[in-house]
């Protein structure tokens, strides 16, 4: 059994594009959307219509949360200065991008075929804004996953591929699609981002579990394009990410 996790993909369809193309050659049985599909880049409509149309599974993001409910977008932890691009994209939506969106999943389960549970989530199993890090304790680790029976893990939400085995737990982050991070956030640090779409591909077979981290380099160009296309409020920001060399 073969399962693409795609995460964070925040309304860069350029790089979902490239990402989705990728994943046509891996003979992939189920694609699974890790959370924040839409919010900051220039096409949450065409991502959403993408992700329909594959039958991904998808769960919700926080995001997600704040677009359905922009007056608790504090309580999401989205940070003030992001409020105009998530608003500009609400107006981008249609009802049933909204009655789509709210179909989003808490939390996923899968057996894989050997019966090793698999658990997929956006932040951490319990809340879309907790931050899993390589440097996150065991402690903390620990509390997190209590009272589950997976023993794979993977979410999104740090924006930062991760593989992190723990005693005989694995804690896996698929990267961002759409806003791959050079390092992890951190408040009064603002993230930068790398050229490359991130996604990861999970496999057991017989006697194997694999995890694969992918990067796809994706058109810089057209998703600059695209940004300057739209009157997205926040679009000098993808212009700074993104300087001409
Ligand atoms: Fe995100």
């Amino acid at each position: 059994m073969r399962i693409a996790f795609i995460s964070d993909i925040h309304g860069n369809f350029t790089a979902l594009e490239a990402v989705l193309k990728d994943i046509d050659q891996q003979n992939i049985d189920q694609l699974i959307c890790l959370g924040d599909t839409v919010s900051l880049g220039p096409q949450p409509v065409e991502v959403l219509k993408a992700l329909r149309e594959r039958n991904a599974i998808t769960i919700m993001g926080n995001h997600d949360q704040a677009i359905l409910e922009p007056e608790k977008a504090q309580n999401f932890e989205i940070t003030s200065h992001l409020i105009p691009d998530l608003l500009w994209g609400r107006k981008q939506l249609s009802d049933e991008n909204f009655e789509y969106i709210h179909s989003f999943k808490p939390g996923h389960t899968v057996t894989l075929p050997n019966g090793t549970e698999l658990f997929a989530y956006h932040g951490s199993p319990k809340s879309t804004t907790d931050l899993i890090l390589p440097t996150t304790s065991t402690e903390v680790l620990q509390e997190l996953y209590a009272g589950l029976t997976a023993t794979v893990f993977i979410g999104g939400h740090t924006h930062i591929q991760m593989h992190r085995r723990h005693g005989d737990l694995l804690f896996l982050n698929s990267g961002s699609v759409g806003n791959a991070f050079k390092f992890a956030y951190s408040p009064g640090n603002p993230p930068s981002l790398l050229r490359w779409a991130e996604y990861a591909i999970v496999e057991q077979d017989g006697i194997f579990l694999r995890s694969d981290m992918r990067r796809i380099y994706f058109d810089i160009e057209a998703l600059l394009e695209r940004v300057r296309a739209s009157s997205l409020p926040g679009a000098d920001w993808w212009f700074r990410q993104y300087p001409s060399r």
